[in-house]
């Protein structure tokens, strides 16, 4: 598959209530094509919420959501999600989990068993095709997920807490990966995180959200130079100093 051109994403004025909850209210938000941001707010502030907008699962009340030339009203190939809890099919082995969305795109077997082998030696995976979820590590089930999401390669990468439920070693490294994957893949990622080290490890910017209901706080700009795995970054004064800002930020908000 030819790696698809990466679309930027317009949030402008999103609303959204659930019943007498008012999740968001006027969210505007521009992700820049091929950008990685991050969305950090406290819980419940909507973060979910404002990316399941992205990806077309939840209809806001208000605003709309532009994803390249596209007003999502409703999910489209241009996206694709990675859940906090994996979401992963237990019946299914990793390969068959990887191939889920090409079969719901209707690719024919072969092909789709070619894509899915190839995700999988991607993210690391090669030689568990056969495993089932069950079988595998937190790390390892996440990495199917991810698998599973680039499968249908998508322009665009929507990630909520993935690595919530990983320990701090196993995460590190898979955010190194992350961050490989995405400097040869060149998709425009917003990836969901409390975490205000990997917020600023791996992002170009990232969004604070206010508490409920959100709305955009602030916006960070990471001007950290890339590539940033395996170059110490976490080490240096710079990545302090914008953790501290970060927090400054968030701490303002409790
Ligand atoms: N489907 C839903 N039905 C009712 N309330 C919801 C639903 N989804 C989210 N909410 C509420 O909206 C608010 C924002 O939720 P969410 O987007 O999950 O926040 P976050 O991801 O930042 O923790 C919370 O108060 C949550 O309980
Ligand atoms: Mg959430």
């Amino acid at each position: 598959m030819t790696a698809p051109r990466p679309v930027e994403i317009v949030v402008d004025g999103v609303s959204k209530a659930f019943g007498t909850v008012q999740a968001l209210v006027d969210v505007h938000v521009h992700v820049r094509a091929g950008e990685f941001l991050s969305l950090i707010g406290p819980s419940g502030c909507g973060k979910t919420t404002l990316l399941k907008t992205i990806a077309g699962l939840v209809a806001p009340d208000a605003g709309r959501v532009v994803v390249g030339n596209r007003t999502v009203d409703g999910p489209g190939r241009e996206c694709s999600v990675v859940f906090q809890d994996f979401a992963l099919l237990p019946w299914a082995t990793v390969q068959k989990n990887a191939e889920f969305g090409l079969l719901l795109r209707g690719v024919p077997a072969a092909a789709r068993a070619e894509r899915a082998r190839g995700v999988i030696a991607k993210v690391g995976l090669a030689g568990f095709e056969h495993a089932y979820p069950a079988q595998l590590s937190g790390g390892m089930q996440q990495r199917v997920g991810l698998a599973r999401a680039l499968a249908v390669n998508p322009q665009v990468l929507l990630m909520d807490e993935p690595f919530a439920s990983i320990d701090e070693q196993t995460r590190r490294v898979f955010q190194d990966d992350l961050l490989q994957l995405w400097s040869e893949e060149r998709k425009t990622v917003v990836l969901v995180t409390h975490s205000m080290e990997e917020a600023i490890y791996l992002s170009d910017r990232v969004v604070v959200l206010s508490p409920r209901p959100g709305r955009v706080h602030q916006v960070l700009e990471v001007p950290l130079p890339r590539p940033r795995e395996g170059a110490g970054v976490r080490a240096t004064a710079e990545f302090a100093r914008l953790v501290d800002d970060l927090w400054k930020v968030l701490r303002k908000l409790q």
